[in-house]
């Protein structure tokens, strides 16, 4: 029997409340598909700042070196918003990643029938949306030196080298492959010259792919395309700070960030983390959606665990929870029943049992 060891690491927030149902549901899957996760938690983030003083402790990084995959929660507390160096709680996040070797990001935005109405967009704007952002994770002004605040001025830096860029090129059109084969590339190359280099490179890039058609567009046009005309992008790549702000443009689609998960692969095991934070504003209230965390672990068990039919049981009890109602305030029209982040878990967990639609 297979047998697996997966790294989580609830972290703050909301983090340990969408983990614990993240968890379940992993445990559900490797019942069914009868295989073994063995799951331990490691602190992270704000978490490990209280007890440790260092938001990713170097107990965490052996852990996770040695996992076969990694699932995350959230990281950040509005007490450690100024805090500085290692003492901040995303500085522990953005380590695992360099740590993993994680270097391209993938989010996938869809779009359930029955959560048109949670959009506000109009409902014929969502119709055939299904894309895939390839985020680039490990460069650009995340990392870049030199960086720093003296108190009269502040520096940081955006740089790609080709190698970097090359190699998260690659994953998009790898994964447009198995899509729509169509990348759509976002820069700013009117005015960066990292921008200049990365169309340079994915163009370059592309020549190995001529089954896969390449657009490029500047990101102020992508961020409005991405609302007015969404079905018309499949995989869109983009370096790390327009990654992660397009992707939260792109939760609008789906109808909550609370729904949109991710996968970050590369050198190491694979980190799968739903894309919300910590949400202080509703975090020990019970009522998170833990759909993105369960979502996630969809694609631990397709990119991380390779067990591609527990994950399709998983995305199926998500689509059948969904389809049957169970929503929590964040998907819910005014006036319809909620339930909170536990019975959401339990619902999907439950239907993971009975291999639901096999
Ligand atoms: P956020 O994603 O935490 O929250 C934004 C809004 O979305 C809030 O109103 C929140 O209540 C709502 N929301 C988020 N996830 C939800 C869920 N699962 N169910 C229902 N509603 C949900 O972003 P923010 O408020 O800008 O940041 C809060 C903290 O989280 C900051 O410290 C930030 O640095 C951190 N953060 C961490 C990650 C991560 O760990 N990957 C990602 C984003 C932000
Ligand atoms: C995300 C988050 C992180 C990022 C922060 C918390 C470091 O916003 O995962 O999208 O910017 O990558
Ligand atoms: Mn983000």
């Amino acid at each position: 029997m297979s047998r697996y060891v997966v790294a989580v690491l609830p972290g703050d927030g909301i983090g340990p409340e969408v983990t614990a149902e993240a968890v379940r549901v992993l445990q559900a899957a490797a019942e069914l598909h009868g295989f073994t996760v063995e799951t331990a938690e490691h602190l992270i983030g704000a978490a490990a700042v209280a007890e440790m003083g260092d938001s990713f402790p170097a107990a965490t990084a052996t852990a996770v070196a040695d996992a076969d995959a990694v699932l995350l929660g959230a990281v950040g507390h509005p007490s450690l918003a100024a805090a500085e160096g290692r003492r901040r709680p995303e500085a522990g996040l953005l380590a695992l990643r360099q740590l993993l070797g994680a270097y391209a990001n993938l989010r996938p935005v869809t779009v359930h029938p029955a959560l048109r109405h949670a959009s506000p967009l109009r409902p014929e704007r969502l119709d055939g949306v299904d894309l895939l952002i390839v985020r680039e994770l490990l460069g650009g002004l995340y990392y870049g030196e030199p960086r720093g605040l003296d108190g009269e001025s502040a520096v940081n830096t955006m740089r790609y080298s080709g190698a970097e860029v090359e190699r998260v090129t690659r994953v998009a059109f790898q994964a447009a492959r198995g899509r729509r084969r169509a990348v759509t590339s976002v820069d700013k190359a009117n005015v960066l010259e990292v921008s200049q280099l990365w169309r340079e490179t994915v163009t370059r890039v592309a020549a190995d792919y001529p089954d896969v058609r390449l657009e490029h567009l500047y990101v102020d046009y992508a961020a409005m395309r991405l609302v007015a005309n969404p079905a018309a992008i499949d995989v869109l790549l983009t370096e790390n700070l327009f990654g992660d702000i397009l992707s939260d443009e792109g939760a609008v689609l789906s109808g909550s960030l609370g729904l949109l998960p991710s996968a970050s692969v590369g050198d190491g095991p694979g980190l799968f983390e739903p894309v919300h934070g910590s949400a202080p504003d509703i975090a020990g209230q019970g009522v998170a959606n833990p759909l993105g965390a369960i979502s996630s672990v969809a694609m631990l068990l397709r990119y991380g665990l390779k067990q591609m039919e527990a994950a399709d049981v998983v995305d199926r009890a998500v689509a059948s929870v969904l389809a049957a109602g169970v929503r929590t305030p964040d998907i819910a029209r005014p006036g319809e029943r909620t339930v909170g982040t536990r019975e959401v878990g339990a619902r999907v967990a439950a239907l993971v049992l009975e291999g639901v639609g096999v």
